[in-house]
């Protein structure tokens, strides 16, 4: 299968969480017991993608890469690049040329959250499909401030409509898209919008022209989160923390993927577990590695 890498673009401006984000990161903040950004990452290694490029603004990449490093510990590999200015998410794409190199890759934001039963499946249809892109439809009852993808039986996408008035479905496409390798030509033949962006969904255009975009649904189980507001924020939080209470299980947590995943081993989760034994979050992680003990 050809390889796909990863980009996590978690840069922005941030302006719907001022004062917050003044002087830090959107995706630095909180979500309940986690810096945002594992949410989206650990999307990426449900995806089995190992080699992830991290995004951000000249002010904060520091802090990402104090927060990351270089990925070993969770037996990935994380690179760094800036982006100058919030030119549009397209501008990943060019940012990421060399990244990219001649593999396929996954693009997702760094505010956007999920969590449902049926994540991996999708992911892993995306990730098999080589030659043909893929974004994802998110069944919502009232899609109208969202961009609402329209598909045909076989899910070819018919159109992308952002904040339409009569939605042709109840699909709205939330930030990750699977792409193929071309699209780094084609997000450097884009303009910039009337906004003045390179806009994602110009890119998903072209594909749709070519008649190279797939549509992967999300069920009505899943659950997705932009944390772009106050309100989003303390919902995405107080979601993660209803269901790690009640269900005493982890939300997104990187370590646990790369534990199960066989990326790293119970030495090293129970090593990375001691680093924040006085939380649950530790304490969870050093159970998950003395159960698999002498497995
Ligand atoms: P948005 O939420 O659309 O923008 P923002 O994060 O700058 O926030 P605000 O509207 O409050 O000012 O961005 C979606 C995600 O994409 C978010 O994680 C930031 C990121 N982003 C970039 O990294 N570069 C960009 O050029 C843009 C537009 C967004």
């Amino acid at each position: 299968m050809k390889k796909r890498k990863g980009i996590v673009l978690a840069g922005g401006s941030a302006t719907r969480l001022y004062p917050l984000t003044l002087a830090i990161s959107k995706q630095i903040m909180p979500v309940y017991d986690k810096p945002m950004i594992y949410y989206p990452l650990s999307v990426l290694m449900e995806a089995d993608i190992r080699e992830v490029l991290i995004i951000s603004t000249p002010r904060d990449i520091a802090t990402f890469k104090e927060l990351l490093g270089d990925g070993t510990q969770w037996g990935m590999n994380f690179t760094y690049k800036v982006q100058e200015k919030p030119n549009g998410l397209a501008e990943a794409f060019i940012i990421a040329e060399d990244f990219i190199g001649d593999d396929n890759v996954a693009l997702i934001l760094g505010d956007n959250m999920f969590y449902g039963a049926n994540l991996e499946e999708v992911l892993k249809r995306a990730n098999e499909r080589e030659s043909e892109s893929t974004i994802f439809g998110l069944y919502i009852k009232d899609p109208r401030a969202y961009g609402v993808v329209e598909m045909d039986n076989d899910n070819n996408v018919i159109s992308i409509e952002e904040k339409p008035e009569n939605p042709k479905s109840n699909y709205a496409v939330p930030g990750l898209y699977f792409y193929t390798n071309d699209v780094v030509k084609i997000a450097k033949g884009l303009k910039p919008s009337a906004r003045g962006e390179l806009e994602i969904t110009s890119v998903s255009e072209e594909y749709m022209k070519q008649g190279k975009l797939k549509v992967e649904k999300l069920g009505k189980g899943m659950t997705w989160f932009d944390t772009g507001t106050h309100d989003a924020l303390n919902e995405a939080a107080n979601f993660v923390q209803t269901i790690e209470k009640r269900q005493g299980i982890q939300v997104c947590c990187p370590e646990e993927i790369a534990f199960k995943k066989g990326w790293i081993t119970n030495k090293e989760l129970s090593d990375l577990a001691d680093k924040y034994i006085k939380t649950n979050y530790g304490l969870y992680l050093k159970e998950l590695a003395n159960n698999k003990l002498g497995e």
